[in-house]
């Protein structure tokens, strides 16, 4: 159950590329147990947010808490190993190995094993791995090599070596993109379970339609600022999202 508290906390993060600000003293509270969903134009920085979480980037100013500790300035596989875990916007694999070889590497990394025990692949890590290759219905398809998985098999061999250790919170970006009707709902059926079972989950999706049907709360980005942050219901009544999003010409 949601009990509100923040599980990660945004605090006047800055992130410059250059001569571009693609997030501005941005402020923002991921509370625990919930399903928070990011929208906004492109551009608007969403990614970057992630990129900012999960350590891929390091803002000029402002840092990022995760459960009260500040993690921004840790590596990526420092914040993985904490418990929060993402997936890419650019669904990649490791095209040489096997799906379950792709799953295995997250189940292994997600746990801080030393420099002695990261090369070797123990127990643990197996029975993640097949728990997870599982449950996000890669079991029959194990011994095929990366490069050939569809975009579906793709996301969702990245969706179990994300959860394969059953992280904290799950970033997902974008994660039905260039899905067929049918795959979106099976992808985001997964979401709603994962979600279910006690991950915070955020997910960044450009079409409002698929946010509001899993997220609660929303939070709409644009040119690296805070558009809105509120209940789902109540962005459709608010006037500066009615010109970005609900418009006549706009995807919704
Ligand atoms: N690694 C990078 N190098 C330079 N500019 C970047 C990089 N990543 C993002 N940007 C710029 O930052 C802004 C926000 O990008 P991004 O976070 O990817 O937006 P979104 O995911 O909302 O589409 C854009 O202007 C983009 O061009
Ligand atoms: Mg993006």
């Amino acid at each position: 159950m949601p009990n509100g508290d923040a599980l990660i906390d945004c605090r006047g993060v800055t992130v410059r590329f250059g001569g571009v600000t693609a997030i501005s003293n941005l402020s923002l509270s991921i509370r625990e147990g919930e399903i928070l969903g990011i929208a906004g134009p492109n551009g608007a920085g969403k990614t970057t947010l992630f990129n900012v979480i999960s350590g891929h980037v390091k803002p000029v100013a402002g840092e990022v808490l995760f459960a009260g500790e500040r993690i921004s300035g840790l590596p990526p596989h420092k914040i993985f190993q904490r418990g929060v875990a993402r997936t890419f916007q650019l669904a990649d694999v490791i095209t040489e190995q096997s799906f379950y070889a792709n799953v295995l590497v997250g189940a292994h990394f997600a746990k801080d094993r030393g420099l002695r025990g990261m090369f070797r692949f123990g127990a643990g890590s197996y029975v993640a791995a097949d728990t997870a290759a599982e449950r996000y219905g890669l079991g029959n398809r194990l011994g095929i090599r990366g490069g050939t998985a569809s975009l579906f098999e793709r996301k969702m061999i990245m969706l179990a070596s994300a959860m394969a250790h059953k992280p904290s919170v799950l970033l997902l970006d974008e994660p039905v993109g260039g899905l067929s009707e049918e795959e979106s709902d099976t992808l985001l059926e997964h979401v709603q379970r994962i979600a279910a079972e006690g991950t915070t989950v955020v997910v960044i999706e450009h079409v409002m339609r698929v946010l509001t049907s899993v997220a609660q709360r929303l939070v709409i980005l644009n040119r690296g600022e805070l558009l809105f942050d509120g209940a789902a219901d109540d962005a459709r009544e608010d006037k500066k999202l009615q010109e970005l999003y609900f418009g006549s010409t706009a995807e919704v």
